[in-house]
């Protein structure tokens, strides 16, 4: 089968074209290495670097791949930094989405696998199952739901098999520690690595769910190849859920194991970020029955993993955008007066 990974240098994004490639398929993978890295690239998938906001060479690239199987990826991912570039976020999310779609229905690709996210939930009640209403509450989240409503409108026109997973939030080795937009457990250990403290927003209390990436990646793959799942929607991640407050408590005791944590890194509390939920974690249940998912990974052994990987990697810097396409006196001062 001819798969095309979209967003192939990115977190996931490589680690799902390295199984995918272990499994023996024939696999493309594209990226603008916007967010992602040319190193995470395997080089025994077929790479070009390609930004999907160009519509006419992504409909080129498209039309000479002819992929069968696409995973869709490519994406700014930053939820919270979303309302501050939103036209961005939309551009890089919805319409580069919608410029992968629309040349692979023409060249007759059978099944696209889109990763969405939970955002699309809002702030409706915990635990979120995917027989809730979908209530984005931000840009970021709207871009998602945008295309999962595109995929199942265009699928009942055009015909072609498709399946939606939801993550929570997932961490791992190869997570890029340089973006101090998104991603809190990488921020975190990338703050330490640079012995800077990191910043909390809010109280602290806002409750996640977070996957450690073994726990993510094979789900994906299973409902790709699984048939019985065409056109269904998952939620992925695990049952158990964490506060901001004890994620901050892991990194620091993982990263210092059983020494004394200096004085100069504990965590300092910011205002809370415009919009964001307090609460968002989700039932697995479906994913549980279906596609056999389980969390094998607990998350501070996930989160030591993780810091064994970024201690090698060494501390980075962390890069903003040059500037944002709005910023008012809620924009996070993190981002305004570059804290980290
Ligand atoms: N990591 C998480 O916790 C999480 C949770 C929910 C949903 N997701 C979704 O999963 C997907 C992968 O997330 P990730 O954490 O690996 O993010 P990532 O930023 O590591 O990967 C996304 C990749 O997309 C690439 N990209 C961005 N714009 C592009 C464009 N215009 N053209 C080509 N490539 C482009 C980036 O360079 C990057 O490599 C995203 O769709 C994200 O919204 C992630």
């Amino acid at each position: 089968m001819r798969i095309l990974v979209t967003g192939a240098a990115g977190f996931m994004g490589c680690d799902l074209v390295d199984k995918l490639i272990d499994l023996g398929h024939e696999v493309h993978g594209v990226d603008d290495l916007s967010g992602g890295y040319e190193e995470n690239v395997n080089p025994k998938s077929v790479f070009r670097k390609l930004d999907l906001r160009l519509k006419k060479e992504t409909e080129e690239y498209i039309s000479l791949i002819k992929p069968e199987l696409i995973f869709h990826l490519a994406a700014d991912a930053s939820e919270g930094r979303s309302q501050f570039t939103p036209i961005n976020s939309t551009e890089r999310n919805y319409l580069a989405y919608l410029n992968v779609l629309v040349p692979a229905i023409k060249n007759k690709m059978k099944k696209m696998v889109l990763t969405s996210s939970m955002s699309v939930y809002g702030s409706q009640k915990t635990p979120f199952s995917e027989d809730m209403e979908m209530k984005p509450e931000d840009i970021y989240a709207i871009g998602k739901m945008a295309m999962e409503k595109s995929t199942h409108i265009l699928s009942r026109v055009f015909h072609f098999d498709y399946v939606i997973i939801r993550p929570h939030n997932v961490f791992g080795p190869r997570q890029n520690l340089s973006d101090p937009y998104r991603n809190v457990i990488a921020i975190f250990i990338n703050c330490l690595l640079n012995n800077k403290n990191f910043y909390i927003y809010g109280d602290g209390e806002q409750k996640r769910a977070f996957s450690y990436i073994d726990d993510f990646t094979p789900y994906i793959i299973k409902a790709a190849f699984d048939n019985k799942v065409n056109g269904e929607t998952f939620n992925i991640g695990p049952v158990e859920e964490n506060t901001i407050n004890e994620i901050g408590e892991i990194v620091l005791s993982e990263f210092f194991k059983g020494k004394e944590v200096p004085t100069n890194l504990k965590p300092k509390y910011l205002p809370p970020r415009p919009l964001e939920v307090k609460e968002a974690w989700c039932t697995v249940e479906k994913a549980e029955k279906l596609l056999g998912y389980k969390t094998t990974i607990p998350l501070k052994e996930g989160i030591g993993k993780m810091i064994e990987w970024a201690k090698k990697k060494g501390p980075v810097p962390f890069k903003y955008l040059e500037e944002l396409e709005l910023s008012n006196s809620t924009t996070p001062p993190i981002w305004k007066d570059k804290l980290i």
